[in-house]
């Protein structure tokens, strides 16, 4: 099962993706963790990408098409992959096509989860992740049972340096004029499904589960 999840920033992709890539045994290719691991890094792409992704703008079409292209290429996503964050723009997605055609597959479901702008910003500068495993937590609708720490593997609890208020305004606008215009796309396709992504995190999934089969 080939696999895009589209959203804005905050909408519960990646606790979404990590779920079904463990329901569905397929891996969660996620460009935000991508680059952020390279920033960390401190590799070409990532001196390249820190400056865009701590504005809240979109990496050039060119590093994440490059990271996309070689990451599908490797054995694990034989049996299919959860897109997280990617396609962002109209030119990726086209890209994407051309990469998915030359490798004979396509992809099964685009599902699209629809959160409200300022339920986004809540949930995104209440947000904290494992450093060491990256399940995700917040600090009202899920808090880990001690502060700061891991509740599956004991790890310390970190926030983005691209979760405040500022920088989260900014990446909601990029999402309005960059990425919304991918709906279009999509729908055209006959695969796009929206789900509602302000329901409660274990709905959201039965929703993701439900269109998926
Ligand atoms: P990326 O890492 O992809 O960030 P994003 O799209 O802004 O999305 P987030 O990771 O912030 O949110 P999410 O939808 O995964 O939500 P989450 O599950 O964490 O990208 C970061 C940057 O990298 C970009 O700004 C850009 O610079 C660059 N980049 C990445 N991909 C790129 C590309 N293709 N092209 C160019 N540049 C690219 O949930 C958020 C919070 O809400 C959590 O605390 C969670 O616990 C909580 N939550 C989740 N679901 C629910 C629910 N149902 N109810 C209540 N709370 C919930």
């Amino acid at each position: 099962m080939n696999l895009i999840l589209m959203g804005p920033p905050g909408a519960g992709k990646g606790t979404q993706a990590r779920r079904i890539a463990e329901r569905y045994a397929i891996p969660q290719l996620s460009t935000g963790d991508m680059l952020r691991a390279a920033v960390k890094a401190g590799s070409p792409v990532g001196l390249q990408a820190k400056a865009a992704m701590e504005s809240g703008a979109l990496v050039t079409d060119d590093i994440v098409v490059g990271i996309i292209a070689d990451r599908l290429k490797e054995a694990d996503c034989a049996k299919g992959f959860i897109l997280d964050g990617f396609p962002r723009t109209v030119p990726q997605a086209a890209a994407l096509d051309k990469v998915l055609a030359g490798m004979s597959i396509a992809i099964d479901h685009v599902v699209d989860m629809e959160v409200d702008s300022e339920a986004l910003v809540a949930r995104i500068t209440g947000r904290s992740t494992c450093s060491k495993c990256g399940e995700g937590y917040h600090a009202v609708s899920k808090k880990p049972s001690v502060a700061g720490v891991c509740d599956k593997c004991g790890g310390e609890l970190t926030q983005r340096a691209d979760d405040n208020e500022a920088t989260v305004r900014n990446r909601l606008k990029v999402y309005n004029e960059q990425t919304a215009p991918l709906i279009d796309y999509y729908k055209k396709s006959g695969n796009f499904k929206a789900v509602d992504g302000m329901a409660e995190m274990n709905q959201v999934f039965d929703s993701i589960c439900a269109v998926l089969g």
